[in-house]
């Protein structure tokens, strides 16, 4: 499991919020049904309006077929005369996907002529637009300017991206990646409950080098850490993700608005780079599988074969422990979260060493997992955690996606 899509997707603890998509005329039309089977997959439900534009690119029946209920088309042809009113008293969340700069100038100005256009008047939660047409059209002063009063409004713009258009041309228009849209919209229908935090996370491997090409390191994939870095971006933080080598970007984004990655190679860089967010941190997550010992390098070369036929010792060095340093070094009311990879016996004996990790590195709170139990540990897409407090409290878990245990876990933080 290698993205943040498929990963969130495991997450049942946004079950049954529902979203509104409004699909507008575009030539992207079809990436709206992709958002929607992503949503569905993740246990939510969606319903949809497509513009008479959109029904030129897709069918209410396609969107049907894969599971929107109900979708809606023209304002005086559905059955209900109230469907205008629709959503407004069931979704959590609009989200005009892709957005055409018809429909933001309809909604900055508040016409209510289509369906689509009157829904959206129509509605008082969270409102999302995704646009999505040709570089002129969005670099038209018009354009910009209805964005500008859309995000005044409080509306949530995701930016589209820049890059090959389907007119021909190229430069800013294309909408923005699945994997933001997803995000956005889980967002908008969580609770904001970690505003104002700011989160560091270090996840993934190090990498330890023992000659000029070789080195030590661990299996670590970093889903467990890029779960909590998008729990918490979900829940309204603003994230700095420390990530170890080979983290890919579908796991860790570098482009999402306020989650800022910054990637570490050796366990002494991730010291340092964890060292250096730590300080304007409020809550540390510290999720990296760090080397314990670093081997003493045999320079920079590659080591040759043939002069050691008959073996070598390599030599290690003790490295630094990020999370007891820096818990260490805590000030005010920062909170840490650490976890201990463990090979245990049974679940009580987890909970009794996560314990004893918990005070001996002065965390909050540890997270201990057995590694060499199936379903649980490096790669895995679940994890049977048994969880210590420094307050005492202490709890088995049963086992979860790792996006379920990274909600709970930062809301035992919050708490802690
Ligand atoms: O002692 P142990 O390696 O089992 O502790 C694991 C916890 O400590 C994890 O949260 C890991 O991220 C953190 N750790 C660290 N720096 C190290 C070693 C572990 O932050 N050098």
């Amino acid at each position: 499991m290698t993205d943040v899509i498929s990963a969130l997707r495991l997450l049942t603890r946004l079950k049954n919020k529902s979203v509104h998509l409004g699909v507008t005329g575009s030539v992207a039309c079809y990436k709206a049904i992709e958002l929607m089977r992503a949503l569905l997959h993740a246990g939510m439900r969606v319903s949809a309006t497509l513009t008479p534009a959109a029904r030129e690119f897709v069918t209410p029946l396609l969107f049907e077929s894969l599971g929107a209920f109900p979708v809606y088309a023209d304002i005086f042809r559905d059955g209900d005369v109230f469907a205008h009113l629709e959503p407004g008293q069931n979704a959590d969340a609009f989200f005009v996907v892709p957005a055409s700069a018809n429909t933001l100038a309809k909604m900055a100005q508040g016409l209510a002529m289509d369906m689509l256009s009157a829904q959206y008047v129509a509605f008082d939660g969270p409102v999302l637009a995704a646009p999505s047409m040709n570089v002129r059209m969005w670099n038209h002063p018009a354009t910009q300017n209805n964005v500008k009063i859309l995000k005044e409004r409080g509306v949530a713009v995701i930016e589209p991206d820049s890059g090959s258009l389907a007119c021909g041309t190229s430069g800013k228009g294309r909408l923005a990646s699945l994997q933001h849209l997803f995000l956005h919209a889980l967002r908008a229908v969580a609770p904001s409950d970690m505003q104002g935090q700011r989160v560091m996370v270090t996840l993934g491997p190090t990498r330890e080098p023992w000659d000029g090409v070789r080195f030590w390191s661990n299996p670590s994939s970093g889903l467990m850490g890029s779960c909590l870095a998008m729990a918490s971006w979900i829940r309204g933080a603003e994230v700095t993700a420390v990530a170890g080598p080979g983290v890919p970007e579908e796991l860790l984004p570098s482009d999402l608005p306020g989650l800022v990655r910054i990637n570490a190679f050796t366990a002494q860089d991730m010291f340092e780079k964890a060292a250096g967010v730590w300080p304007e941190s409020t809550l540390g997550m510290f999720c990296a599988a760090v080397a314990d010992f670093s081997p003493v390098p045999f320079g920079d070369k590659k080591f040759k074969k043939a002069d050691h036929q008959d073996g070598f010792s390599v030599q290690f060095t003790a490295n630094r422990d990020i999370l007891s340093t820096l818990a260490g070094e805590r000030h005010g009311r920062q909170k840490t979260l650490g976890f201990a990879a463990e090979t245990a016996g049974s679940m009580d004996e987890l909970l009794s060493l996560a314990r004893l990790k918990c005070e001996r590195k002065g965390a909050d709170i540890i997270a201990a997992n057995c590694v060499n139990q199936p379903g649980s540990g490096f790669a895995a897409p679940t994890n049977s955690m048994a969880v210590a407090c420094a307050d005492g409290r202490g709890e088995i878990w049963p086992t979860l996606s790792k996006a379920d245990v990274a909600w709970d876990l930062c809301t035992w933080l919050l708490q802690a």
